[in-house]
């Protein structure tokens, strides 16, 4: 049966809000990784993934706020750390130098890990009766697999 926020039992909030803080927390991290790359990528599509990598970070800060304050609407804790974040996420930093292949390659890794978490935080909430958390990881798995493919073209 669909819930609205209010309605949930407290079991179905705590698993909602674990997921939706694991899919902030990679959000942020790929946020983070995203610019890295927008300052750091060389090579002779320098203009064009120097573009994408802002495309991706500005697409994701705007979303990791949408997430966190959907966990805000259920009435749970947003992890609100980068030390947390980091300790969540199955996206990882990158120090050091790349090619701007081994970039793209990295992005991509990271929007099919995120599509992914997306992709079970939907289904998570749909078994609650969560309609309302589903259709929000719903529309961000899909942007993720969007970002994938843009990334996949370019490795073609
Ligand atoms: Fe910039």
């Amino acid at each position: 049966m669909t819930q609205t926020a209010a309605a949930l039992s407290t079991d179905a909030k705590s698993a909602i809000v674990e997921v939706l803080n694991q899919s902030v927390a990679e959000t942020a991290v790929t946020t983070m990784l995203a610019q890295n790359f927008h300052w750091n990528v060389t090579g002779m599509a320098f203009g064009p993934l120097h573009e994408l990598f802002q495309k991706i970070y500005e697409d994701h800060f705007e979303a990791q706020d949408d997430l966190a304050e959907r966990i805000k609407a259920i009435g749970g804790h947003a992890e609100g750390t980068l030390a947390g974040m980091l300790d969540r996420s199955k996206v990882g930093e990158h120090s050091g130098t790349a090619s701007d292949r081994e970039m793209i390659k990295m992005m991509l890794d990271a929007q099919e890990t995120l599509a992914a978490t997306l992709a079970g935080a939907g289904e998570i909430s749909a078994g609650h009766g969560d309609t309302l958390t589903e259709d929000l990881c719903i529309a961000r798995g899909q942007t993720h697999e969007k970002f994938a493919w843009f990334l996949r073209s370019h490795l073609a």
